[in-house]
């Protein structure tokens, strides 16, 4: 039978979520985890749709695979996530030497389906109904709930969890690929996520992140009362041991002052909202079909500021979608320049086949144009990161300790293969190698942690500081890096 597994991911934070998952399962039924694929029994890739680039990335890992089962013709190769569920025919035309394809829906049937494909017999595919063309109800109820028990050593900080609180999304932006690849949206009962924050909680996690892809429309109907998401955070606010609350992605038109003051008035919620505006221009908001125009994109902007002063905010942005004109991208370079967001994610439009804007409008803007706009965006974000970390230096702030940093784990791993087992996208800054430039003391490691809004916070103290919430003062600020001093009664 096989034993060891290496599980790659790619894509957002849902999937890094599900791998986490996928890998606890995998780990109660007896397997061993392994950092590569040469060693491994099965290897498996967590996959994402969201952009033309990393399904090419995930072709292009399935044709070195193909050279290693070759020579190991016993290996058995999982496509599991996104693109199993969008492209599971072009998977197996393309890369016929997969065993498994399974969509995001059904990962609770991983272990079973690493056992038929052991016994032979051909590929192996699962995955939900397909929104169109199925009733909602059943389409519904062919993406399960997929929660094993997860002990805090498969995570990679094991004092932070991400919680799914929801499932799909029903918003349909005409760009995005997700609606069709997870499914309707479906809000979680509130009561099974409070469970789970409790187990994680008794587990040692003091920080939980609720993750869903449009977080704040978050609605159980379940029960005898309606709980939204600032219900829920009150819930969880009560939960022993949990210190941090956060949650991901909000939408602009879901971001009630009812959520604002539950942000404002519950001190373990972090000040931090992460809502993408994606343009600057209603007429490409409105091809986008985003619901809402810049100036009520500002307007939440300026709610959010007068509700919870000093919160972060981050934003997504698409360059160079569909019959985006100069005028167009000036007016999304304005927005970025005056809403000193903490940091932007900029993507350049990649058409998805199957989505509305693929349908109804030409993908006509060059490459070479999205990358400048790309770049120009970057720099005007760039420059308010720095210039916006400032006021930082020699402030105190509470930083949770996540653990070494990777200056740090780099020193230990030399020698050693550089296969992650985690090897998840990072934002900018997180997987910067800086030396501390502040001096070390004997027995201190470079340390990574994070304020309450965010900002990402080198310094130099012990390893078994890892999930302890300390007070740093900063004595540097890079755009993207803060580096500090533990505070002590002499220092502070
Ligand atoms: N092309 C480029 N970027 C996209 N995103 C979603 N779909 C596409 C696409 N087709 C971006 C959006 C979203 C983020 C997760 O990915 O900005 O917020
Ligand atoms: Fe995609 Fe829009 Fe849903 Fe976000 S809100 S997942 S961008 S369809």
């Amino acid at each position: 039978m096989p034993r060891r597994f290496y599980l790659q991911t790619v894509g957002c934070q849902m999937n890094v979520l599900d791998s986490e998952l996928v890998a606890s399962e995998l780990l109660g039924a007896g397997y061993e985890q392994v950092a590569g694929p040469s060693r491994a029994d099965v290897v498996l890739l967590n996959t994402c749709s969201v952009r033309q680039h990393a399904e090419d990335k995930i072709y292009s890992a399935l044709g070195r695979l193909k050279e290693l089962k070759d020579q190991r013709p016993a290996m058995i190769i999982g496509v599991l996530g996104c693109m199993a569920q969008k492209d599971r025919h072009e998977i197996l035309r393309r890369a016929p030497h997969v065993d498994i394809v399974l969509g995001p829906g059904w990962l609770d049937r991983l272990p079973s389906l690493i056992e038929d494909a052991a016994a032979g017999g051909g590929p192996k595919v699962e995955v939900s109904l397909d929104r169109l063309g199925n009733p909602r109800a059943k389409v519904e109820r062919s993406f399960v709930t997929f929660s094993p028990h997860r002990p805090p050593t498969t995570r990679p900080i094991p004092h932070q969890a991400m919680v799914r609180i929801m499932f799909g999304c029903d918003n349909f932006c005409t760009y995005c690929i997700v609606p069709l690849v997870r499914g309707p949206e479906q809000s979680r009962p509130a009561a099974e996520i409070v469970e789970e924050v409790r187990r994680l909680a008794d587990d040692g996690c003091v920080e939980a992140t609720l993750l869903g892809q449009t977080v704040n429309s978050y609605r159980d109907t379940s029960g005898s009362r309606t709980v939204e998401l600032a219900d829920l955070l009150a819930m969880l606010h009560e939960i022993k041991g949990i210190r941090r609350l956060k949650f991901v992605t909000s939408h602009p038109r879901y971001m009630t002052d009812r959520l604002l003051t539950a942000v404002r008035d519950l001190p373990k919620v972090s000040p931090y909202f992460h809502v993408p505006a994606q343009s600057g221009s209603n007429a490409v908001l409105q091809r986008m079909k985003r619901g809402y125009t810049v100036e009520e994109y500002r307007a939440m902007l300026a709610r959010i500021r007068d509700f919870v002063p000093g919160a972060a905010v981050t934003s997504d942005f698409i360059v160079g979608f569909c019959g985006e004109t100069e005028e167009d991208f000036r007016q999304t370079s304005e927005l970025v320049g005056e809403a000193r967001f903490k940091n932007s994610f900029i993507f350049k439009y990649s058409g998805r086949p199957g989505t509305k804007a693929a349908e109804l409008f030409e993908d006509d803007i060059s490459e070479a144009v999205k990358r400048r706009r790309n770049n120009e965006l970057l720099a005007i974000q760039d420059a308010i990161c720095l210039e916006d970390n400032q006021p930082f230096l020699g402030r105190t702030v509470e930083i949770l300790v996540e653990g070494p940093s990777k200056v740090t784990k780099k020193r230990a791993k030399q020698g050693e293969a550089a296969e992650s087992p985690h090897p998840s996208p990072l934002p900018r800054g997180e997987g910067t190698l800086i030396e501390n430039p502040l001096p070390r003391s004997e027995g201190t490691v470079q340390l990574i942690g994070r304020t309450t809004c965010d900002r990402i916070v080198f310094i130099e103290g012990r390893p078994e500081m890892a999930g302890q919430i300390l007070p740093v003062t900063i004595e540097r600020a890079d755009a993207f890096t803060l580096f500090g001093k533990i505070a002590t009664e002499d220092n502070k």
